[in-house]
């Protein structure tokens, strides 16, 4: 996790981002460190990158790089104005832990548009296009890490990362918007996930898919109530935690976190 202490909305480069609101960057550091410590409160460690001044949106951890199973698949940013934070993760992956890092030759946002299910066929890597990452990049990380990418389409600019329309609720399962797929995605992913939790656009539109699960308790924002729901009657525990500041450049828990995966 990255805090928000150089956050801004100074670029838009999403549809939430709007240049005209004034962002609280004190309130977003409050908020953001609720976050962090309710995370190691559920037992998680959590590491802290430096914010770089000048990279608003570094804040977006998640964005930074994919690692699955002590590979790092590095990020390469479709925007200019976060190009800059790749390295600051490369850096954090040279300095902690024991990881291959591969640097990435085509544009992907790590984690923002790629998810892993351990326990899913093996161990399935889900990739979203349309918006950031190139469908390239999808081959290039199974070419890097070793197991089956399935490549999705999104296909509305309001859910332009993968992890703002699905995510992994535990080793095997999912939650998705399928609104957010083209009708061909759909089709895949309800082949894949005939169990899957499905999520609504207004649980979409609050950010209640870009949640935190570990498997048990699944850490989203507090507007996302009615899919705190969902997942508490799918057996799940909801966490939630406020994260109002996060929205206004476009994402939410997920977004804040890059999982690391050993
Ligand atoms: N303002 C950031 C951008 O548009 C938000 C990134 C959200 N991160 C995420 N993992 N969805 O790039």
């Amino acid at each position: 996790m990255c805090p928000p202490e150089h956050f801004t909305v100074d670029y838009a480069i999403n549809p939430w981002m709007d240049t005209t609101v004034p962002v609280d960057a004190a309130l977003a550091v409050k908020q953001w460190d609720l976050l962090r410590t309710t995370l190691h409160g559920l037992g998680h460690t959590v590491h802290v990158l430096d914010p770089v001044p000048g990279l608003p949106d570094m804040v977006y951890a998640a964005n930074g790089a994919f690692s699955v199973d002590g590979t790092v698949y590095g990020a390469r940013f479709r925007h200019p104005q976060r190009a800059a934070e790749a390295l600051a993760h490369q850096d954090f992956y040279a300095t902690v832990g024991t990881w291959r890092f591969a640097g990435p030759e085509h544009v992907n946002e790590g984690e923002g548009d790629f998810a892993y299910l351990p326990a899913a066929y093996g161990g399935l890597i889900l990739a979203g296009y349309g918006y950031r990452t190139e469908p390239a990049a999808h081959a290039e990380a199974q070419e890097v890490l070793g197991r089956p990418v399935v490549s999705l389409r999104l296909i509305d600019p309001a859910f332009y990362h993968l992890d703002t329309a699905l995510a992994a609720l535990d080793d095997r399962n999912v939650t998705y918007y399928p609104g957010a797929f083209s009708p061909a995605a759909q089709r895949v992913l309800a082949q894949l996930f005939p169990d899957a939790v499905l999520a609504d656009r207004a649980d979409a539109e609050a950010f209640g898919l870009n949640l935190v699960s570990d498997g048990r308790n699944v850490i989203l924002n507090t507007e996302a109530s009615a899919m705190a729901d969902k997942v508490r009657a799918a057996g799940y525990v909801p966490v939630p935690v406020e994260l109002t500041e996060l929205k206004r450049g476009g994402g939410s828990v997920k977004c804040a976190v890059a999982e690391l995966r050993p």
